[in-house]
């Protein structure tokens, strides 16, 4: 049997990339997603390395998800392995946790997410959600009574410092809503790059991507296919019209959400640990929708799937309003 080294490796032709933030930094269109429900280190050590055998070079990590060590050790064996040239080759997104939303936080959470994944800066940094939690070690559910007030401003300052010392190439945000944009390109000397959310066919967020386009910030989809949950139906991998859509091209729901994510002229972070759904999600730059589909897809109820109420525990009560967080924007 030959070792893993010397196994072929089958290569997509180059995915393609987005021009983002001020300068127009090359963002690959589909990226891999490591935060994995329950996490097993080795699976995701694994699916990483053969996501970068496969093409893939956007990896997409956070202190919360507890990839970011695994995330480093596989880079670092890809380029040892010459499976990528050098770390430059490389698109690494990871973001701040709300537990360190705080101004004097945010160096020190990035430079510890640098110091685990091996790297001296990363591609873009986000704050993960607009919400600010009171210091302690990143974990979910919150409690809602350690909500505190979020100082924007400080925080926003401290991630342009964050750029200035080169540890982050662009910064960004995740989970903002056009009101909370807004807030923030106010305040900012340098405006938010990148604004990371839910997209998908049962979350289209047309107003935001409007809103972000006028901007100038490039809008990156996170649960591409519906997400993890297994417990209940999947909107995506189970729909009846992606499915028919599908059918007729010889694609599957999940290759059209994606594609459908595309043409929104939106990069994607699609998360899976098998190598054959690795390889499915990047098969969607060879052909495109037709208007009929399009249509269809226009008419899926829209349901968002991820709330700030999802990382929250149920019960207690917080003395901050944070209702402007899951504003509903369609
Ligand atoms: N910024 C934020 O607040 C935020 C929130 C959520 C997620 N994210 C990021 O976005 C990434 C992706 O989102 P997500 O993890 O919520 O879910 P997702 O990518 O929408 O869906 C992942 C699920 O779909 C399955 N899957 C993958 N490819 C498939 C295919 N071709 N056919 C059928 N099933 C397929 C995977 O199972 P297998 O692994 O078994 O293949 C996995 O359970 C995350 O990993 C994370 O990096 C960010």
């Amino acid at each position: 049997m030959s070792s893993p080294a010397a196994r072929s490796i089958t290569c997509y032709s180059k995915i393609p990339e987005f021009l983002v933030g001020n300068i127009g930094q090359p963002m690959p269109a589909v990226g891999l997603g490591t935060a994995s429900h329950p996490f097993v280190a080795e699976d995701v050590r694994t699916a990483v390395l053969t996501a970068l055998e496969l093409g893939y070079r956007h990896i997409d990590t956070a202190a919360l998800y507890a990839s970011e060590r695994v995330v480093g050790e596989a880079m670092a064996e890809a380029v040892r392995r010459g499976v990528v040239v050098s770390r430059e080759e490389l698109f690494v997104t990871s973001k701040v946790w709300c537990t360190q939303c705080h101004p004097e936080l945010v160096l020190p959470s990035l430079k510890e997410s640098l110091m685990n994944l091996q790297m001296e800066y990363v591609d873009l940094y986000l704050i993960h959600w607009p919400m600010a939690i009171k210091p302690s070690k990143p974990h979910f559910p919150m409690k809602r009574e350690d909500i505190v007030p979020m100082d924007l401003s400080g925080v926003w300052q401290a991630m342009e410092e964050c750029h200035r010392l080169g540890l982050a190439k662009m910064i960004g945000v995740s989970n903002f809503t056009t009101k909370k944009l807004q807030e923030l390109l106010a305040i900012a000397k340098i405006p938010p790059a990148v604004n990371q959310v839910e997209l998908n066919p049962t979350w289209q967020q047309k107003k935001l991507i409007e809103f972000c386009n006028d901007k100038g910030i490039h809008v990156a989809a996170y649960s591409p296919l519906g997400g993890q949950r297994i417990s209940k139906m999947n909107p995506i991998r189970q729909s009846d019209i992606l499915e028919e859509i599908g059918k007729a091209r010889g694609k599957s729901a999940a290759q059209i959400s994606l594609r459908w994510i595309y043409e929104q002229g939106a990069s994607m972070v699609a998360k899976s640990l098998k190598r054959e759904r690795l390889k499915e999600n990047l098969g969607i730059f060879d052909w495109e929708l037709s208007d009929e589909d399009r249509f269809k897809i226009g008419q899926i109820a829209q349901r968002k799937l991820v709330t700030v109420q999802n990382l929250l525990c149920p019960e207690g009560i917080s003395c901050v309003d944070i209702s402007d967080v899951d504003v509903l924007e369609i």
